[in-house]
């Protein structure tokens, strides 16, 4: 089976998540991926929380995969004599280094632009360029509070919190892999390449879009009808954070199901939507709710809808999440059980799907990882094991014309 990204050659100058995330996708998708890393200590996520001494983190492993692993000292001239060779026959170059690193090391756009006029030149950083603090080095949770995330995620008598999904770093990955598509396009038809620059804090700001509108609402009206501290509570001027609030027009709750008291995740999400709510009364053995003006509309509703959530929990004091999801699929309402990882690693849909794959690795053994959120008809990206440190340093050297006796130089004086 073709790749669609086959024959595109791609320089991973990336590390940690959010470079790495994106450069995995497009391999992922047929995209010759190599990653450059420093010899001898290569990405810091090869050491990171490492279950198996000796052995490359999981950090690293679910991040990297289908790639090749270039080692090469770009701040030695003999090293960014080999980068520049590879920047001459390459597509795209990915970084995410702290401000200024790239330029440092001598390889600003404009020499890049001159060393290759067709190549794409992809970067992370944590503020945009020319914002008042793009000087700055920024990882996840920097970036959701930049963002707007923090700020509007939590419980109103708490601190902002902090998402478990990673709003600054992989999402970040994959505007750029958007930003990347959309430059190979261009370049069918300009024949030129360009730079791509995403910014962690406009990512997460693009994911809080919803918030946004909140704050003009809020500005215009004086409160938000869809957050709990509605009708009863106070707003002040900015986006409250709203605790487990549905982010639409349909309300919701985390809401417990049975042995609650002793499983941390004994809860299911449950949505009243509008058109749903007939559905909901029948399923609660409430058919009085149907035609009572008090609970006949959404802005009925809303004043006691905890009252409402309440009622719904005693309904689901002796059912699992699983078995209350069963019969509530049933009235066509919207909502899942709370799932926790190891229930989501052994699910046999998401192993079936390809999204949850186990990959055989040369030192680990074999491990889980996440594999492609998206499917194709055409094709289904086959997940690989990351490559050791260096692993593929001879062969792709040799690709550029490299002798052995050229790589055993560049080997002695450590530039490889
Ligand atoms: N050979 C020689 N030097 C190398 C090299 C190689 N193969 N690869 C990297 N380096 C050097 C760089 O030139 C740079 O050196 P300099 O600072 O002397 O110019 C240094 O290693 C890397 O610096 P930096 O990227 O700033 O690393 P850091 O560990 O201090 O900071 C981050 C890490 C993530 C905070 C920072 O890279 C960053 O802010 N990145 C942009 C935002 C981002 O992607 N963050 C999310 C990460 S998930």
């Amino acid at each position: 089976m073709t790749k669609p990204l086959e024959g595109i050659k791609i320089i991973d100058f990336t590390h940690v998540q959010a470079g790495p995330a994106c450069t995995q996708l497009l391999a992922w998708f047929g995209a010759d991926v190599i990653k450059v890393e420093r010899p001898g200590s290569g990405d810091v996520t090869r050491n990171q929380l490492r279950d198996i001494p000796d052995a490359d983190a999981l950090y690293f492993t679910m991040l990297n995969s289908n790639k090749k692993s270039l080692t090469l000292d770009t701040k030695k001239a003999e090293g960014k004599e080999v980068l520049e060779k590879l920047i001459r026959e390459s597509d795209v170059l990915v970084e995410n280094f702290g401000p200024g690193a790239l330029d440092r090391m001598g390889f600003s756009w404009e020499r890049l632009n001159e060393l290759n006029p067709k190549m794409i030149v992809a970067s992370v950083k944590g503020f945009s360029d020319g914002h008042h603090y793009d000087d700055l080095k920024v990882y996840e949770n920097v970036a959701q509070c930049a963002g707007g995330a923090a700020s509007t995620t939590g419980f109103w008598d708490g601190p902002p919190t902090i998402s478990a999904a990673a709003l600054g770093d992989s999402n970040t990955g994959m505007h750029l892999a958007i930003g990347i598509l959309t430059a190979l396009l261009g370049r069918d038809k300009t024949g030129k390449g360009q730079k791509v620059a995403v910014s962690m804090q406009d990512s997460v700001l693009n994911l809080c879009r919803v918030k946004l509108r909140d704050q003009q609402r809020l500005e215009r009206v004086g409160y938000l009808e869809e957050y709990p501290q509605y009708p009863h509570g106070e707003f002040s001027d900015v986006v409250p954070r709203g605790g487990n609030a549905g982010g639409g027009g349909q309300p919701g709750w985390v809401l417990k199901c049975k042995d609650w008291e002793t499983d941390p995740n004994a809860y299911i999400y449950f949505t009243i939507q509008g058109h749903a709510w007939e559905p909901i009364c029948k399923a609660l053995g409430k058919p009085e709710w149907i035609d009572d003006p008090a609970y006949k509309t959404a802005e009925a509703r809303q004043p006691h809808i905890f009252e409402i959530f309440k009622t719904i929990e005693a309904w689901l004091a002796d059912k699992t999440k699983f078995e209350a999801v069963d019969i509530l699929r049933k009235f066509d309402i919207p909502c899942a059980p709370v799932l926790t990882m190891k229930e989501l690693a052994n699910d046999p849909s998401l192993r079936a799907s390809g999204t949850i794959v186990e990959v055989p690795h040369k030192k680990r053994g074999s491990y889980l990882t996440v594999g492609s959120p998206i499917k194709f008809s055409d094709m289904k990206p086959h997940v690989t094991a990351s490559p050791l440190l260096g692993e593929h340093t001879d062969e792709v050297l040799a690709g550029l014309g490299y002798s052995q006796q050229d790589i055993f130089n560049l080997r002695e004086i450590k530039a490889v």
